[in-house]
């Protein structure tokens, strides 16, 4: 008996080797992602489907909760990445993207979004391996803003590349394969170009832009506010953020024409589209499109809203926790439901959270070494020079212009104005140093 036990426990290491034997199918690399994809949502019943599509904000609204039976964790949505790791303590700060667009340099905004992400991976593995879902610690990047500056009154312009649609498709696609990685398998970390689609004006003028319709026609749309987010699409970029704003009369979180048409079946995007905090509550509250959260829900995921970034947990205040009853009401099927869920965690799954620890992503292990290294602020340093533009002197010693250059004529200089004490504003919105 005893030396029956001891041979088969022999023989079944021997058997087994060192090999890894995956608990799931999902958790197996060697099979194609769809189908380990398929695995985990066949597996997930109607209520796992709506925590997972309304739970992709801060405070209470996230992280996603985990699947304890298929021993998945919890997922935290929220990161920001535009100039930098945002509101997640230490990490290099780059230039404001509206600098960066005026480097005309797209390697280098390449550089600097591949040591952004590099920043978020090595702090994400930190907390994960802490136990820590915290807002701002997930590896899905809001960022970049891809909105057409076309109105200096708004609040958000330095958060873009400008107003040109070319310039700001040629540099999203930098942003967007810096910070995504080269690997064929693995992405360092996802991008989630925003704000899709079509606001980027002054706040309050005429109304905000959570209730503001946009109204543009078919020419405008497709020739100044599509061609930037088609391009991100194009370089391969898993997420984009729907906007607070409607569009020609339908809020952009429920528009079926953008997220649909568009989007999935012209573009053929094949990641998820996350809303804009509280843009869901925002179609029935502000803009009236629907009487109630439950035909929200329902009008958000068949327009192919995937994520509900809110503001609650519950019914009375996260739209996409109302989306059983919607299913309930034959207001949205169950399939519809099934493929925005496949959608984030096919994007999980390409960040490599169900793979075994020792498999081949290079991203697995990054250090929090890499945060603020000498290559990364190297990195800062070139970016903020090539982001300045300098008056050229040709006129030195000529009596018009006799200031230039200063070193020569100042040993000091005194800088005067309400924000020079304040980093927050000299670094810009969205960068590290400010806790948003
Ligand atoms: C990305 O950044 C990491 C960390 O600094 C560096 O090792 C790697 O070479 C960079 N990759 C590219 C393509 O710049
Ligand atoms: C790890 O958890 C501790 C205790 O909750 C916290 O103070 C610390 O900041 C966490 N570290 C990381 C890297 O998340
Ligand atoms: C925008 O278009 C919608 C639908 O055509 C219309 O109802 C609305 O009044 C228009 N809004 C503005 C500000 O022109």
């Amino acid at each position: 008996m005893e030396l029956l036990l001891v041979f088969s426990l022999v023989f079944s290491s021997l058997a087994l080797g060192n090999s890894y034997v995956p608990e799931f199918p999902f958790r197996d690399p060697s099979l194609p992602i769809e189908e380990r994809v398929k695995d985990i949502v066949d597996r997930l019943t109607l209520a796992q489907l709506v925590e997972q599509m309304a739970h992709g904000g801060a405070g209470n609204n996230g992280p996603a909760p985990g699947i304890p039976d298929l021993n998945i964790k919890p997922y935290q949505w929220g990161t920001e990445c535009l100039s930098g790791d945002v509101g997640a303590g230490d990490a290099t700060s780059f230039p404001m993207s509206i600098g960066m667009a005026a480097t005309f340099n797209y390697d280098l905004l390449k550089q600097v979004s591949n040591a952004t992400a590099y920043e978020v991976r090595a702090k994400n593995t930190a907390a994960v391996l802490n136990g820590s879902y915290a807002f701002h610690t997930g590896l899905s990047c809001w960022s970049p803003v891809l909105n057409i500056m076309r109105d200096p009154r708004w609040g958000r312009n330095q958060e873009t590349y400008g107003e040109d649609p070319y310039l700001s498709s040629y540099l999203g696609q930098a942003f967007v394969t810096g910070l995504q990685g080269d690997d064929p398998t693995y992405v360092i970390a996802n991008a989630g170009c925003k704000h899709f689609d079509v606001h980027g004006g002054p706040e309050d003028t005429p109304v905000p832009r959570f209730s503001f319709d946009a109204n543009v026609t078919m020419r405008d749309w497709r020739m100044t506010f599509l061609p930037q987010f088609k391009a991100c699409v194009e370089a391969g970029a898993l997420s984009l953020m729907c906007s607070y704003n409607r569009i020609n009369g339908v809020p952009a979180c429920a528009n079926k024409k953008l997220l649909t048409d568009i989007l999935r079946n012209e573009w053929n995007f094949k990641g998820y589209v996350v809303s804009d905090q509280g843009a869901l509550e925002n179609i029935v509250t502000q803009h009236h499109y629907a009487p109630d959260f439950v035909t929200a829900a329902a009008e958000a995921a068949n327009a192919g809203t995937c994520l509900e970034d809110g503001n609650s947990e519950d019914k009375d205040g996260n739209v996409f926790e109302n989306l059983d009853d919607a299913v309930e009401k034959g207001l949205v099927s169950v399939d519809t439901l099934k493929d925005a869920v496949s959608r984030l965690f096919y994007v999980r799954t390409k960040l490599g959270e169900f793979d075994p620890p020792d498999n081949n992503n290079p991203y697995a292990n990054i250090p929090l070494s890499i945060i603020q290294s000498d290559t990364h602020i190297k990195i800062a340093l070139q970016a903020a020079m090539e982001s300045i533009v300098l008056m050229k002197n040709e006129f030195n010693g000529s009596p018009f212009l006799p200031l230039l250059p200063l070193a020569n004529k100042f040993k000091r200089a005194c800088v005067v104005g309400p924000f020079i004490k304040n980093p927050d504003t000299m670094f810009g919105d969205y960068s590290p140093t400010m806790m948003v």
